[in-house]
């Protein structure tokens, strides 16, 4: 099945300031970790750098962003029941169920993989437009492997502030590019939600090493 998404444009729907809060939890609170370097990474990627990348984990998002956490169970969730015919559930652990994606110039991505989850959310809280990096490229094809599979035939997701996007990337490699600009900030919020037939338990078990470094 070829990928697709569902959209929406939430800036609306939230609290005043809700980007400038969201941007300022990532620069104080977000954690970098180094991941080593793989061949699963951006063209444009140096050999021999690791994978730099920060979250923000979700305990802190639901102290500092109430009102994140809160969209996130209720109205964002009632949004993304139009993606499936399946019943969604939010994660039940905290750790696995909002939390801040950040990146910062242009010696970070994140690499190419495929999801745990059935359903993810991403709420774009920076603007990225062509040309700077940040976008989100995902394969169209389910046998897509490697940046070079995925760049072949892909979709590219530009990041706007107040867009929120829902997919299906289980069988769809992808990966975020690096941002053009060495002092630049990509910021967006990463909601995971599960069905019935893939349950948050499945994620707790393949995840589990990942989170220990935060
Ligand atoms: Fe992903």
């Amino acid at each position: 099945m070829r990928f697709s998404w569902l959209g929406y444009e939430v800036a609306g729907l939230l609290p005043e300031h809700w980007q400038e809060q969201a941007v300022e939890v990532a620069n104080k609170h977000a954690i970098f970790v180094d991941v080593p370097g793989s061949s699963s990474r951006p063209r444009e990627a140096r050999e021999g750098t690791p994978l730099r990348r920060g979250r923000v984990p979700g305990k802190i998002v639901a102290d500092r962003l109430p009102w994140l956490f809160d969209a996130y169970s209720s109205m964002f969730l009632e949004l993304a029941s139009k993606f499936t015919t399946e019943e969604i559930v939010c994660a039940k652990d905290i750790r696995y169920g909002v939390s801040l994606n950040v990146t910062i110039g242009n010696d970070m991505w994140f690499e190419c993989h495929v999801d745990s989850n059935p359903l993810e959310g991403l709420l774009f809280c920076t603007t990225h437009p062509p040309g700077s990096g940040g976008e989100l490229v995902v394969a169209n094809r389910s046998d897509a492997v490697g940046v070079a599979g995925v760049d072949a035939d892909s979709s590219r997701i530009y990041p706007i502030t107040g867009q929120l996007v829902f997919f299906d990337a289980r069988q769809h490699a992808h990966y975020v590019r690096e941002l053009s600009d060495q002092h630049a900030v990509r910021v967006v919020a990463a909601m995971n939600y599960y069905t019935p037939s893939c349950p948050e338990s499945v994620r707790a078990m393949e995840d589990s090493s990942y989170l220990r470094l935060l």
